[in-house]
């Protein structure tokens, strides 16, 4: 870009920043959507100075998606909490976290407290502890990953005396061990002084296939089919009220129907939902249909609870056909992340979704489970891509051409 073109394009963002606050509120009906405000006429005061750098644009993730009520989330590894230029970014532009392991079943069940016990034993281990502590001291809201889910879970809470040697334990233990742990996280929560910070909690992780089939696991195995339904049941009796239960998978687009039905499954005696929100992992390519994608969205909205993007990463290409970093594919990626924004943004607006969170599965491509893919809104070495400025939804830097 030109740089007189970047300088008026400064003055632009910086005029129409002033002229958009308060920022979290919704714009007034009929107002633009999604980055217009961004791109309006700079006004006569809006002299810049010197010509800027794209990282001293004044707005951040958490502004975009802050002015419609909705959270800007990341996940957070044990690793990003350390590290002094994570911290930097997650501070800037996200309001919520995700802890990417450190609260999944492997890393909050204690296999010898357990066999002592007799019952299993929910403990969160000193990285867990001082994560949250993070959290806490600054101010950010929290999601709950996970519960209950086939993968990341030891095999030995399944199995008679917690003994992967012995037998497979009936339905009613395995029921009185599912209530004990999911009782004990929202106690251990309570204990850590940190269960305000969380909004919402995944109860259920990747239960169903894309043929519309149960994913075969060992809750399945052991206390069959309505294992879910006991799940929410369960999370519903000790969740505090504030905390939304949320189901959460991957593929989201590819399993609608199946979502439709369950969902509607998941209700008490007097038919009120257990179930506060559906979670689509988005973990998204660049060759994925939007439009599918969209009519996903709004038909799971129809059922009337809440929809999240929880873990929202965008590849380059299709599965298997990963393309290169090019600039070429990396603009394309730019574009792909503008343009899902912004038909949330207008859905949100239009009051066709309710959103209240939006989580990316990470930052920087340095430290993503799918590194190698480049989906991420920071290259490796921390720096702006095209794709952060789709967010943002700044037209001008997100690879569309000119
Ligand atoms: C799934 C899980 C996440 C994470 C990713 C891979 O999407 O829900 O917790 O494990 O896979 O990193």
């Amino acid at each position: 870009m030109k740089k007189w073109k970047f300088a008026l394009l400064f003055a632009v963002l910086v005029f129409a920043l002033a002229a958009c606050a308060p920022k979290n509120t919704n714009p007034p009906d009929g107002e633009p959507t999604g980055g217009a405000e961004l791109t309006g006429e700079a006004g006569p005061t809006a002299k810049p100075t010197a010509t800027p750098k794209p990282t001293e644009i004044p707005v951040k993730v958490k502004d975009v998606l802050g002015r419609r009520g909705i959270k800007a989330g990341t996940c957070m590894s044990y690793y990003m909490s350390t590290n002094k230029k994570s911290l930097e970014i997650i501070k800037e532009n996200f309001n919520s976290i995700t802890f990417e392991n450190e609260m999944k079943p492997d890393a909050i069940l204690d296999h010898n407290a357990s066999k002592q016990a007799g019952d299993i034993v929910v403990r969160f281990n000193n990285n867990t502890l001082s994560m949250l502590n993070w959290c806490k001291e600054n101010n950010m809201a929290m999601r709950g990953h996970t519960i209950v889910w086939y993968s990341q879970t030891p095999n030995w809470i399944f199995y008679e005396d917690f003994d992967t040697s012995k037998s497979l334990v009936s339905r009613e233990v395995m029921l009185a061990r599912m209530e004990s742990y999911i009782r004990q996280v929202f106690e251990r929560l309570e204990e850590t002084g940190c269960m305000e910070l969380f909004y919402a909690y995944d109860v259920v992780n990747e239960a169903w296939m894309e043929d519309g089939k149960m994913r075969d696991c060992l809750w399945l195995q052991t206390i069959g089919e309505d294992y879910l339904w006991y799940a929410f049941y369960f999370a519903d009796k000790y969740a505090p009220e504030y905390i939304d239960l949320y189901y959460n998978d991957y593929n989201e687009q590819f399993k609608t129907d199946t979502l439709y039905e369950f969902v509607q499954t998941l209700v008490d005696e007097n038919g009120n939902y257990l179930i506060d929100g559906i979670g689509f992992q988005a973990h998204l390519y660049t060759e994925d249909s939007l439009e599918d994608y969209f009519a996903t969205m709004d038909k799971l909205a129809n059922l009337g609870v809440k929809i999240s993007l929880t873990e929202l990463d965008v590849c380059l290409g299709s599965w298997p056909n990963i393309k290169a970093a090019t600039d070429a594919n990396l603009k394309v990626q730019g574009q792909f992340y503008y343009n899902l924004i912004k038909g949330i943004l207008q859905r949100v607006d239009a009051a066709m979704i309710n959103m209240d969170a939006l989580t990316f599965w990470g930052f920087s491509d340095a430290q993503s489970w799918r590194s190698e893919r480049s989906p991420l809104l920071f290259n490796k070495n921390y720096k702006e891509k095209y794709a952060y400025y789709g967010v943002l939804q700044i037209k001008e830097l997100a690879g569309f051409e000119e």
